[in-house]
């Protein structure tokens, strides 16, 4: 009786709240030929990090300290796909995805990033592609998921305009040795990152602190190095190898706090800084977006920056970058609540360049991660925001996850989180005629999750850390992808669907 009442309680206290309220699912199909993936990256799950004339990486270099890594851990065996990627190819198989979306190790084929190729490195993704082909697998293939050469960051990594010649170098090598076999390429995996955390807040590798200046210039020879790998595709392997090549960018919702205007302009403004700072040049108008320009135009000269720290692309620049992406990758994890904060002018950081002021409901769903709330709602709106800004792209989301600490195999919020997440993107596909043509689960295993170490798990496959065997085991959520996999969308008879039956 107490309980009856108390979830009244709940319920009528939820039906005000309004976003609160679980949606209705959409009951429908996805596509024919939707992409249905699961995906990983090189220095999360490889180890071998010095095997077979392997170079170093900058996270190998960067986690010898180990006070930047949550638990002290390092990559260097992590789940050991080096060696036991047939473990992972058997688990993909028993989850019947479509593709695999994972990355190649730059410093695995290229040790100095440039110059000599390490052939055991090139054979090792060459076995690992085959294993994928007789599993009736295809590759999506990420070319670089941060983890650039030591040797290229010595020259000053990305900081260095000259990283487009080298990165073009390093594509033409994977095109040439895979791209009888990969259709899909993705150039380079979550430019923000690597911007503004590895070279401007200098919590991810390399570790350069420069938040409001090198963030701008490294974003900016991401987005020329991006374009140099595509266009090299286009020009001289698409068209007999008959691929795309596209790239991926993270963008999580920001829902304005409140309906003041100045919240919806705050809540734009972020989208735009972490969004649209890449995607306006490649697959808008060529230029960074011109809220961005403004704003950070305007502090630079206050701050006596010139010219202004952001940089400029040149009309030939222009040209190399605009439309250099056959398809828009977004990883979508999370959303958060925005207003206008007018920051102190003396900061410069890219952060107090947007003056806003995000924050999570604490109504919202956590996760083990603490940026991770569950927002399903943000997926279809960010569908929807790149539509209606980058003309209605072809979409596939190469990443979309949720972590715990405790790696679980009955982890029924992943699966509340999937399910709602991926009916958003039904909904966005049906109702809002975004054009999303593929959908990857982050992570295929639980891996090593960068400065948080082994401590934040993503997998909807466990990986038995406490053996040299490493042994995959699939999770209840692993179990309900494979399901919404085979019935390539939701049915109403769908175990899970109503309540989680595992
Ligand atoms: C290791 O990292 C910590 C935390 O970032 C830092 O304070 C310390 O100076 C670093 N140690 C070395 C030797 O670089
Ligand atoms: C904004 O106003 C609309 C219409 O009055 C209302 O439905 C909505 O809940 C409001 N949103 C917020 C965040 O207050
Ligand atoms: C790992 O899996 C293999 C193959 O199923 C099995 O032979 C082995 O005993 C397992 N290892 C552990 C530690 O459970």
């Amino acid at each position: 009786m107490a309980m009856k009442f108390a979830y009244w309680l709940l319920v009528i206290a939820g039906a005000a709240a309004g976003v609160y309220v679980d949606e209705p699912l959409l009951y429908d199909t996805f596509p024919p030929d939707f992409i249905w993936a699961a995906a990983t990256s090189a220095h999360q799950i490889e180890g071998g990090w010095d095997a077979d004339g392997k170079g170093l990486n900058i996270w190998d270099v960067y986690t010898t300290n180990s006070s930047v890594v949550l638990d002290g851990s390092t990559g260097q065996t992590a789940c050991n796909s080096y060696y036991f990627y047939q473990k992972d190819v058997n688990a993909l198989q028993s989850l019947g995805v479509s593709h695999y979306r994972f990355s190649i190790s730059w410093a695995r084929v290229l040790p100095n990033g440039i110059g000599e190729v390490n052939q055991p490195g090139v054979d090792y993704y060459k076995r690992l592609i085959a294993a994928l082909k007789a599993a009736n697998i295809e590759p999506m293939v990420t070319l670089y998921h941060w983890d650039l050469p030591q040797a290229l960051e010595d020259m000053g990594g990305w900081l260095n305009p000259s990283i487009a010649d080298w990165f073009e170098e390093y594509a033409r090598l994977c095109y040439t040795e895979f791209g009888n076999d990969v259709k899909i390429w993705i150039t380079i995996n979550e430019p923000w990152v690597v911007a503004y955390q590895g070279y401007g807040s200098g919590i991810n590798a390399p570790g350069k602190y420069g938040p409001g200046t090198y963030t701008y210039q490294s974003g900016h020879n991401l987005i020329l190095a991006h374009a140099r790998a595509y266009r090299l595709y286009e020009s001289e392997f698409k068209p007999t190898q008959q691929g795309k090549a596209g790239i991926t960018l993270n963008i999580n919702w920001y829902d304005p706090k409140d309906n003041q205007t100045s919240s919806q302009e705050a809540a734009e403004r972020a989208m735009q800084f972490l969004g649209g700072w890449f995607a306006n040049p490649i697959f808008g108008d060529g230029g960074y977006p011109a809220v961005m320009r403004q704003k950070v135009d305007e502090k630079s000269a206050a701050q006596g920056y010139n010219p202004s720290r952001l940089p400029v692309f040149t009309a030939e620049e222009k040209l190399l970058v605009q439309g250099s992406s056959d398809f828009f990758g977004l990883n979508y994890y999370t959303g958060s609540l925005t207003i206008e904060k007018i920051q102190d002018i003396s900061i410069v950081d890219y952060g107090a360049d947007q003056d806003i002021e995000a924050s999570y409901d604490p109504a919202w769903y956590g996760s083990g991660s603490g940026w991770l709330k569950i927002t399903p709602f943000g997926m279809r709106n960010t569908l929807k925001w790149i539509r209606d800004r980058f003309n209605n792209p072809d979409i596939i989301v190469t990443e979309n996850g949720f972590s715990d600490n405790a790696g679980n195999l009955d982890d029924l919020m992943r699966v509340y989180y999937y399910k709602h997440n991926i009916n958003n993107v039904l909904k966005a596909i049906k109702t809002d005629g975004v054009k999303v043509i593929g959908y990857a689960a982050w992570s295929l295993m639980d891996n090593y999750e960068w400065g948080s170490g082994y401590t934040q798990k993503f997998g909807i496959f466990s990986v038995d850390f406490a053996t040299a065997d490493l042994n995959r085991t699939v999770k209840a959520s692993g179990r309900y992808y494979a399901q919404l996999i085979r019935d390539n969308g939701f049915t109403v008879d769908q175990p899970c669907n109503n309540y989680p039956i595992y």
